[in-house]
């Protein structure tokens, strides 16, 4: 059986969920649900990011310890994510002890093949990015992404041999060794990697406490993104000193945002070369929203609730908008207005309509005997073409490009046959036209089933078909003429007006 192991990124367990963050994950659990619905055995892996200075802070604010904050707020995301039916396989949180041993256990690990060394960090440091900045990458003295003031701090700590990782991974990415999409991202990378000089990597914090302390020197903590990286070996329980390899490791796909691009193609790699472990088999980056043209910010107040969202359009149409709105590894552009729009033309008036067109008319009889009809047939079969090469491709909005364009081609059929007019005069030719349509929908049931996993189950519902459908193979499944239709039911509307 094929494997398909895939991570999203752990997500900062300060605030709840908010709509670009809710991206990446809503994209790699259709992933996930494709390569399943391709039969294949898939472990898919999320979790919260709980160490560091900031949310130390917040739980001060709130009068709460570290731990009850990150509870608290873990607790928020479990529950988002099962609003938005994210089907993962584990939940890692960075103060689970099982993520605190491997943690600990890497970074003796990498001490002890002298990776690591004492060193005085001086440097201009953000403290909501949790990070370093080199004065050039500031802007006007701020941090690019929170356009807050970076503070000049100098500490003593441990610093990773980074720049002894320049020139291998270098090489990987040219030789393709080492895979990081799209094209542009990978360019990025390489044109860092050419032209600036890699420096050691401060891993400790002296003055950060809320963390895991440095196994060997417990006045210092791991700093957090070295911490937060390694959630992908604890949440496979992965242990340096355990001969048995867990099966899950490498990773087929590791997604991302952009935003955390640097960290993933050249710290997280430089790790896994010194731990002597395979690195994963891809990483891909996916592009940021900007609302109504501006970034999303607090400080803007325009942070897009995804919960909220959910609530007027139901999550499930949600998983659809979002990942239709732009080409998934670009940047792009939401508002109310888009989403309102693509609700009522994609889903209200389209799959919506045409589900209860045709089972209105399939109402008018009981049986709809299997028979074959070339151009129906054809058309699907091109629509699944373009379907999987797409999804295999992470091109989203392509996928639900073809998911449309059936649509509009059954609407089309309906409209030329007029079934209406038929019933009265040719019922054996009406019995085909609602058969093709009725199969056209089937076939829809089986495509929307990553991107909305419910409304795929009421749609074979309606069929009479349920579970028996959920049932089968992919490659029975997506051929023609499975099943007779008997019995349909029109059901609840799948997306009602606005
Ligand atoms: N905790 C780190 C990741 C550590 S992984 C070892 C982190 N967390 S995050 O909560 O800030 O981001 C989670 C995901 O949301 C990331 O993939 C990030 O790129 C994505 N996004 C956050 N804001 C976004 C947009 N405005 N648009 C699209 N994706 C965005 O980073």
């Amino acid at each position: 059986m094929n494997k398909f192991y895939i991570t999203t990124p752990i997500y900062y367990v300060n605030a709840k969920p908010h709509l670009g963050g809710v991206y990446t994950t809503l994209a790699a659990d259709v992933l996930a649900r494709w390569h399943r619905m391709k039969g294949e055995k898939v472990f898919f892996l999320i979790g919260t990011d709980e160490h560091g200075e900031k949310i130390a802070k917040k739980a001060e604010e709130q009068k709460m310890t570290p731990q009850q904050l990150c509870d608290q707020n873990a607790a928020r995301y479990e529950q988002a994510w099962d609003t938005f039916s994210i089907s993962y396989d584990r939940f890692i949180r960075t103060t689970d002890p099982e993520h605190e041993k491997t943690v600990t256990d890497v970074m003796k690990d990498i001490y002890n093949k002298k990776l690591i060394y004492k060193g005085t960090y001086h440097g201009l440091y953000c403290v909501d990015c949790e990070r370093y900045y080199t004065a050039k990458e500031l802007v006007d003295g701020c941090c690019p992404l929170h356009q807050k003031k970076a503070v000049v701090l100098s500490e003593k700590c441990y610093f990773f041999k980074l720049s002894a990782f320049q020139r291998p991974l270098l090489k990987m990415i040219l030789k393709n060794e080492w895979i990081i999409e799209p094209e542009e991202r990978r360019n990025e990378v390489l044109g860092f990697l050419k032209n600036e000089k890699l420096e050691d990597l401060a891993i400790s914090r002296e003055k950060v406490k809320w963390g895991i302390p440095v196994p060997w020197d417990n006045s210092q903590t791991i700093y957090v993104w070295i911490d937060a990286l390694l959630n992908y070996l604890s949440g496979i329980n992965w242990h340096p000193n355990e001969e048995k390899r867990p099966e899950q490791w490498p990773p087929d796909i590791q997604l991302i945002g952009k935003d955390i691009l640097k960290f993933h193609t050249i710290i997280w790699p430089a790790m896994l070369l010194s731990l002597g472990i395979p690195l994963p088999k891809k990483i891909y980056a996916h592009g940021f929203f900007t609302v109504e043209g501006q970034k999303m910010s607090k400080s803007l107040g325009n942070i897009i609730d995804p919960e909220e969202l959910a609530v007027t359009f139901g999550a499930e149409a949600l998983r659809w908008m979002i990942l239709s709105l732009f080409p998934f590894g670009q940047d792009g552009d939401i508002s109310q207005t888009k989403f309102y729009d693509k609700y009522n033309a994609e889903l209200s008036n389209g799959l919506g309509n045409f589900h209860r067109r045709v089972l209105t008319l399939a109402a008018k009889k009981d049986i709809y005997p299997l028979h074959e009809a070339d151009d129906f047939k054809r058309k699907i079969k091109s629509v699944w073409e373009k379907y999987e090469t797409s999804l295999d491709h992470l091109k989203f909005e392509s996928a639900l490009t073809s998911i449309n364009d059936l649509i509009g081609f059954c609407d089309k059929y309906i409209n030329q046959k007029e079934p209406w007019k038929l019933f009265k005069k040719d019922i054996a030719e009406y019995q085909k036209v609602l058969y093709n349509l009725l199969e056209g929908l089937r076939h829809l049931g089986w495509l929307i089933q990553p991107f909305m996993p419910e409304k795929s189950n009421q749609i074979f519902a309606s069929l009479g078909l349920d579970n028996l459908e959920k049932e089968k193979p992919l490659t029975k499944g997506k051929q023609w003429g499975q099943t007779e239709f008997k019995k349909t039911i029109i059901g609840e509307i799948l997306f009602p007006r606005l």
